[in-house]
């Protein structure tokens, strides 16, 4: 798929830009601070209506404006839509071909799109959470039960979470009183962690092979999911079943009271990666974890590709400068399944690798396709 138009409206240093665009490889040249990034991050916000990690919603208004706005027409296999939102203190408008849409999920995931960028590092050495809101960000692209399901997960957690802060209930009446919320736990979380590992699979094969090709050597990769609700081989943790499920959440009552908090369960759970044998975030270097980082951005892309039958449209944000040239060659050559990129550099110099259909040339907050 492709956006074959962005328009962005009071969007961090873009006062207002409309671009006409189209397949292929589409540069984005400007020196720094000009606003690249903000430019991918405003097709990214389109893709997935929130910010990204480290960015919240009120970071993307223009500094001392009330609202932005974003557009795009997109093109997908089978259809053209056009979508535009509004945010801001009080406002709030979602527009779909022409019709207000009540709510985000009207068009979160019509535009499919992956970023890539240098903050990725964290993926592979950051926090735990991130990890996981990378898997949850994934899979909730193309599944909308799994939003559904994690909605409801977060809500039994806040809930069996309040009664286990109220010290009046012990003994058999918190068991009587965390029971449901259990059940709904169990419910929903086996289900995240289903939809995980099926994730977690494909990465796994996707990293075997985009890793040789990008560090030029084959490597003994694996990724297993490190679960807090059974805390076992990768294949067990797998077949956690819905009782398996609620026995640990009923044999944890003990240390879930002492820390006045469910202490298992999706929301604390992580994903290792090893390289031959050793536990990636440790052992690598800070080269090789990009590339580790880019690789899974690279199965973000297979993933949403196999589960919708859309090529997704790459966002890649200072990747010349991060890669070394080999790197970028390879890299060039491995990820071209898309039909729409997009890449930021400082110049054209680098650029060359690529066959580029469009140059957009961003200064001081203006964008215009050369
Ligand atoms: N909400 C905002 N309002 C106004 N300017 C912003 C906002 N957020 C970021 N900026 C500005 O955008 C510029 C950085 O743009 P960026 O896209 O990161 O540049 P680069 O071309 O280096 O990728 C900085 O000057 C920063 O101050
Ligand atoms: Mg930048």
């Amino acid at each position: 798929m492709y956006v074959e138009r962005l328009h962005l409206v009071n969007f961090r240093n873009y006062r207002e830009i409309t671009l006409d665009l189209g397949e292929g490889v589409n540069l984005v040249i400007g020196q720094n601070g000009q606003g690249k990034t903000n430019l991918l991050e405003g097709l990214f916000f389109i893709s997935r209506f929130r910010g990204r990690p480290f960015s919240k919603i009120t970071d993307l208004v223009q500094q001392g404006q009330p609202y932005f706005a974003v557009g795009a027409v997109i093109c997908s296999s089978v259809r053209k839509v056009k979508i535009s939102a509004m945010f801001g203190r009080g406002v709030r408008k979602i527009i779909l071909d022409g019709s207000e849409k009540e709510s985000v999920s009207a068009v979160r995931g019509i535009l499919k799109a992956v970023m890539f960028s240098p903050e990725d590092i964290n993926l592979i050495s950051g926090e735990p959470y991130l990890r996981r809101s990378f898997l949850d960000s994934t899979i909730e692209l193309v599944d909308p039960v799994y939003v559904t399901k994690k909605l409801a997960y977060k809500r039994a957690l806040l809930q069996r979470n309040a009664v286990l802060s109220k010290w009046e209930i012990r003994g058999n009446a918190l068991s009587a009183a965390l029971e449901p919320w259990n059940i709904a736990l169990a419910e929903c979380g086996t289900y995240l962690m289903e939809k995980r590992r099926d994730f977690l699979l494909l990465a796994e094969q996707v990293l075997r092979k985009e890793y040789a090709i990008l560090s030029g050597a084959e490597q003994d990769i694996s990724i297993s999911y490190a679960s807090s609700v059974a805390r076992q081989s990768w294949e067990e943790t797998m077949a956690v079943s819905k009782e398996a499920f609620l026995n640990s959440l009923n044999k944890n009552i003990q240390e879930d009271v002492k820390a006045r908090c469910t202490t298992i369960g999706p929301h604390r759970d992580d994903f290792i990666l090893m390289v031959s044998g050793k536990d990636a975030r440790r052992f690598m270097s800070q080269g090789e974890r990009r590339t580790a980082a880019y690789c899974l951005r690279t199965a973000e892309a297979r993933y949403i590709f196999d589960k919708t039958g859309e090529k997704p449209v790459l966002l890649l944000d200072d990747v010349m400068s991060e890669l070394d040239s080999g790197r970028v060659k390879r890299f060039a050559r491995s990820s071209f399944f898309v039909e729409q990129v997009f890449i930021t550099d400082t110049s054209l110099d680098r650029a060359c690798e690529f066959p580029i259909s469009r140059v957009i040339e961003v200064e001081r907050g203006t964008a215009r396709v050369g």
